[in-house]
């Protein structure tokens, strides 16, 4: 074995080269439990590098795995790269840069939306190393309380329709009577918005009963969330005698505001559109009815 200056020397180099790795060993750490953001809010996806070594020279990776191709946002040579960003993040992501030097690299998020929902990663990598984390974040959004409309007489019965919007997850749309009983309904139809919310609305045909009160309920297990809008139709209203209808629908207007809960206005709306529907009003003289204040 030869022993001297020259087999120093490449020890020297070789701490040198180790122990220089070394440093640039990181592990990057953020939080194990799903983030529930709910929709409209800012929220902060932590990721941080033990030890909290400077990420300022580094490359920051955010992706949401739900999405085949595009990143969240990246940030390499100190600068933000906006090529390749997924148009809906497009304006609301941002790191926190002041705090890059201790290692956090933890992105902000403005306007949670239902698109935002799936798998992040926080991808960091150094010259001779990388480490990466994985985030699950779950949108919650609560839509509008459903509204409830007469669409007028359908195959012996009242054809009504419930609408409620701005959902996330997907919500699931019931009719019940006043007993609490599901009622068989037409097919649920679903939209999703370019923003990932969803509106979900339902037609039903009612028979009178006893007490002609039904129920559209929007409810989204997953999130623990409903809305619901109970109608009360006037049993007059199941009478097909045009003149009659007019006189009923009329007179029914003028105690909208106390006799129906909750529903005073929508049956406001609902009876105009019922009129024009069996009668071929003009709306226009509907509204110079005296509107009652719902109390
Ligand atoms: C880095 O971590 C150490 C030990 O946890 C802590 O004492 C120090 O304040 C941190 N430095 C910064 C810049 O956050
Ligand atoms: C990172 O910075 C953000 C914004 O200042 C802060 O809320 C968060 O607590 C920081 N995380 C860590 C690990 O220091």
């Amino acid at each position: 074995m030869e022993s001297g200056p020259d087999s120093l020397f490449v020890t020297l180099l070789l701490l040198l080269h180790s122990s220089h790795s070394e440093s640039e060993r990181f592990e990057v750490l953020g939080p194990t439990d799903t983030i529930l953001a709910v929709a409209g809010d800012d929220i902060i996806l932590p990721c941080y590098l033990k030890p909290n070594i400077s990420a300022e020279d580094m490359t920051v990776d955010w992706l949401n795995l739900d999405f085949k191709d595009g990143r969240v946002y990246r940030y390499q040579n100190r600068k933000i790269i906006r090529e390749d960003q997924i148009p809906s993040y497009i304006g609301r992501t941002s790191l926190f840069e002041e705090e890059l030097w201790r290692g956090n690299t933890s992105l902000k998020l403005s306007r949670v939306q239902g698109t935002d929902e799936g798998h992040y990663k926080c991808f960091i990598k150094a010259k001779s190393w990388d480490h990466d984390l994985i985030i699950q974040v779950l949108v919650k959004a609560v839509g509008s309380k459903p509204v409830v409309s007469i669409e007028g007489h359908r195959e012996g019965g009242m054809g009504l329709l419930c609408e409620s919007e701005g959902w996330h997850p997907e919500p699931e749309l019931v009719w019940l009577n006043s007993k609490g009983v599901h009622l068989f309904a037409g097919p649920p139809e679903i939209h999703r918005d370019f923003k990932g919310f969803y509106t979900v609305k339902q037609h039903v045909i009612v028979q009178e009963t006893d007490t002609n009160r039904f129920t559209c309920r929007v409810q989204q297990s997953q999130i623990n969330e409903k809305m619901e809008t109970e109608v009360h139709l006037p049993s007059e209203l199941f009478d097909t005698t045009p003149l009659r209808m007019a006189f009923i629908v009329l007179c029914c207007l003028g105690a909208a505001g106390d006799s129906h809960v909750n529903t005073g206005d929508s049956l406001f709306f609902l009876s105009a559109g019922v009129i024009i529907d069996e009668l071929k009003l003009q709306p226009v003289n509907l509204m110079t009815l005296p509107i009652p204040v719902a109390g």
